[in-house]
């Protein structure tokens, strides 16, 4: 049975028991809009990139020691690393340009644009994907 927007209290009295199979139920007949979308991708996004600080933060410390920060480097030459900086460049890309859209949203009042807003932000953060991944993967297939 598919509950939305109730309290734990009023979806006891209407009978729903919170399971695993209910929350599944309820995910699969969720109709998936693109403002949920937009929105489930700015938290991704924002999320990733807290993810992403604490990491690099922690593996700073490398810079005080020569041996760790060379083996540190190398890593970096790792293909999955070149997966990760174009993952990292999406996130950015994404979340700052549908966070200005959000804004234009909430303090100018542009929410009826804001479908056409989130596909325009998104085509943007495509376009800049594809941009910064070219120099990152070039060497792989150029040489
Ligand atoms: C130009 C840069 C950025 C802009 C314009 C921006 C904008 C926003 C806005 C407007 C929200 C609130 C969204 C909402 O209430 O629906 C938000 C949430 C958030 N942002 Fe950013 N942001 C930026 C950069 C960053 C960075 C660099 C990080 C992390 C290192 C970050 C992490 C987060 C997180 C974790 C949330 C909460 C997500 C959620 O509750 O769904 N943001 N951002």
């Amino acid at each position: 049975m598919a509950v939305q927007s109730q309290t734990p209290k009023t979806a006891a009295k209407l009978g729903y028991k919170a399971s695993f199979q209910n929350a599944l139920q309820n995910i699969l007949t969720y109709k998936w809009r693109a403002g949920m979308l937009a929105w489930m991708l700015h938290r991704i996004t924002g999320i990733g990139m807290m993810l992403y600080l604490t990491i690099h933060v922690i593996g700073l410390r490398a810079l005080y020691d020569p041996v760790l920060f060379d083996a540190l480097m190398s890593s970096y030459r790792n293909p999955l690393f070149k997966i990760g900086e174009i993952s990292l460049l999406g996130a950015v890309a994404y979340h700052s340009i549908n966070g200005f859209r959000v804004v234009m949203v909430d303090f100018l009042g542009w929410s009826p644009k804001q479908k056409r807003m989130f596909y325009a932000s998104l085509a943007l953060a495509v376009i800049i994907v594809g941009l910064g991944a070219f120099p990152i993967l070039a060497p792989y297939f150029l040489n």
